[in-house]
């Protein structure tokens, strides 16, 4: 069974976007958006090692989200410190690796550490690898990558891993990069990582999706013809 075998091939990404309208349509606080939002990641995420996917980075605090209200970035920041105190076990149960991606020296105190636990207590995984992206930016990891080289002269290769960071054995690539909510950006996510991605855009708002929606994106990711800039297979034995 594939959910026994080792992570499959697919590095999907998602942009969990939509939390905020889900709850306002509904009355509620945008931080229950955000609750809600946490269930996803759980289905989700669960859903990924029976369709093939390996590797799983979501994008959930962006370096630009320090700008809202206090209030919500203080609730993301307790929700975040939960998530770890509360999902590590299942996390380690279920074969899923646990990595956190992005800056770590402005998030609250006792965060950092408790990052570190679950990374470590989640790194026998092999089922799912597991990305979180918090105060994470794109350009920003590319910059970084950049100040990293020192003199060095990079390949597209050694570079996108220097962008990337540790990574486990999962490929930098993606290949299938999904955006919730309606909106059709990508609001410095994967900016180097992304570049042959796959693109797929829902009008689910991420506190509602979920395995079907994933199973949805992943089919039509398997009916899009992937190129790479080159020619379709007939097209390049027809010029030869
Ligand atoms: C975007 O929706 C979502 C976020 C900025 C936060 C995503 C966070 C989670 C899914 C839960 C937190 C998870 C962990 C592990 C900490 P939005 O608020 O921009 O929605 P809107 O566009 O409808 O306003």
């Amino acid at each position: 069974m594939q959910s026994e075998a080792v992570p499959g091939p697919l590095h999907a990404a998602i942009i969990m976007d939509g939390n905020g309208r889900w709850a306002t349509q509904r009355g509620l606080p945008r931080l229950a958006g955000h609750h809600r939002g946490v269930e996803s990641i759980r289905r989700t995420a669960e859903a990924c090692p029976d369709l093939g996917i390996g590797t799983l980075t979501l994008y959930a605090f962006s370096a630009d989200n320090w700008q809202r209200p206090a209030e919500e970035v203080g609730g993301l920041m307790r929700l975040l410190r939960s998530y770890l105190r509360n999902e590590t076990q299942r996390l380690a149960r279920t074969g899923t690796r646990l990595s956190v991606v992005g800056r770590r020296d402005r998030l609250p105190d006792g965060i950092p550490e408790a990052i570190a636990a679950a990374e470590a207590a989640t790194a026998a995984g092999t089922r799912l690898h597991l990305r979180i992206c918090v105060d994470y930016s794109a350009r920003d990891a590319i910059i970084a990558a950049a100040q990293r080289l020192q003199g060095e002269d990079p390949t597209r290769e050694s570079f996108g891993k220097l962008v990337a960071g540790p990574m486990h054995g999962s490929p930098v690539d993606v290949d299938l990069l999904i955006r919730t909510g309606g909106e059709r950006r990508l609001s410095d996510f994967m900016l180097w990582e992304a570049a042959y991605a796959e693109l797929h855009f829902t009008e689910r708002m991420w506190p509602e999706f979920g395995p079907e929606d994933l199973a949805e994106a992943v089919a039509e990711f398997g009916r899009r013809e992937r190129r790479f800039g080159g020619l379709k297979a007939p097209a390049v034995s027809a010029a030869a």
